[in-house]
């Protein structure tokens, strides 16, 4: 008895090891909303939006909402930074993470 109740143990322990693994796909919109929502939230009150607006013009201030941009852009910009934008690195946004985010932002086209 004892020994089955550790077997039991012991499987839920590595189905529990396993799960995250077989999931390990990064999605696109936890990706935004963890490292780009506060600066291109929605609203006027967020940096990225604000510049956006100002530079590129009110319809093209949300991210979220762009149909124009093109996949190597996205790339580009989050790996290399755009004026106030900081640059992400790898081992802080690895490319699993930025090809989520491209698919989450040129999803709706
Ligand atoms: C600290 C604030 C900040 C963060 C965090 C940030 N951005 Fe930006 N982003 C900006 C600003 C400000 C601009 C406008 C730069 C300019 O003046 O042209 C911008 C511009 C961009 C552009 C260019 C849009 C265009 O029309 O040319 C893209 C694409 C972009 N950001 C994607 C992202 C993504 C994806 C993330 C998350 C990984 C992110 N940004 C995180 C502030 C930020």
């Amino acid at each position: 008895m004892k020994s089955a109740i550790r077997t039991t143990i012991a499987m839920a322990a590595l189905l529990g090891a396993a799960l995250p693994a077989a999931g390990a796909e990064p999605e696109g919109k936890e990706v935004f909303d963890r490292y780009c929502i506060h600066c291109h939230g929605p609203g006027n009150e967020t940096p990225g939006t604000l510049q956006l607006a100002r530079t590129r013009g009110k319809e093209l201030a949300l991210l979220t909402e762009r149909t124009d941009l093109a996949p190597e852009y996205i790339r580009h910009v989050v790996r290399h930074g755009l004026r106030s934008m900081p640059a992400f690195v790898p081992s802080e946004l690895t490319d699993a993470h930025l090809e989520a985010l491209v698919r989450y932002l040129t999803a709706g086209r």
